[in-house]
């Protein structure tokens, strides 16, 4: 892999916690890492057709949706998700697995959106994207 060539997928966006494999009470969760990129023109048509199941619709807005609003507020930052194997690659080689949006306003960091590509959901990406994020929150001097 090389690492360092593109700064929106330096190394701090990995986030691995085979560390904590013992405490995750999913068998195979705890193996699973995230890598998040920015969305950007090669990669929006991506994000825009990713689906959840039928039934978890009524849960997340469409990621047009969510990428119109961070187009017009600059508090918000968009980010797909990717196995960590891309890391380091400047076209992913896998499939874009989710997307995650968090904001940044009056000092406070919220996670707005998560969702998981439904072929994708239950192998740990959900969880350890969350888990960057709330990695770069703490990072961020308020
Ligand atoms: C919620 C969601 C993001 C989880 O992503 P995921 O990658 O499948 O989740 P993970 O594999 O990282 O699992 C994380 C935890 O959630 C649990 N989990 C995941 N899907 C679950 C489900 N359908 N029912 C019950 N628990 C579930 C896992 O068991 C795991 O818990 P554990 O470690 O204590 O066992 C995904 O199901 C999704 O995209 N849902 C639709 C959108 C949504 O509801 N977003 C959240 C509101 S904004």
């Amino acid at each position: 892999m090389r690492f360092g060539e593109w700064s929106d997928i330096a190394p701090p966006t990995t986030f691995l916690y085979t560390d904590k494999i013992h405490e995750q009470p999913n068998t195979g969760v705890g193996l699973a890492k995230a890598h998040l990129r920015k969305v950007t023109l090669d990669n929006f048509s991506e994000c825009m057709s990713l689906k959840v199941n039928e039934s978890q619709q009524e849960f997340i807005a469409p990621n047009v949706k969510s990428l119109a609003e961070a187009y017009v507020n600059p508090t918000l930052s968009p980010l797909a998700i990717y196995d960590v194997k891309v890391a380091g690659y400047e076209k992913p080689q896998l499939p874009m697995v989710g997307f995650i949006m968090y904001e940044i306003t009056a000092g406070v960091g919220f996670i707005l959106r998560l969702m998981i590509e439904h072929n994708y959901q239950r192998q740990g990406y959900g969880r350890a994207a969350s888990l960057e994020v709330i990695r770069r929150l703490k990072l961020h001097r308020f």
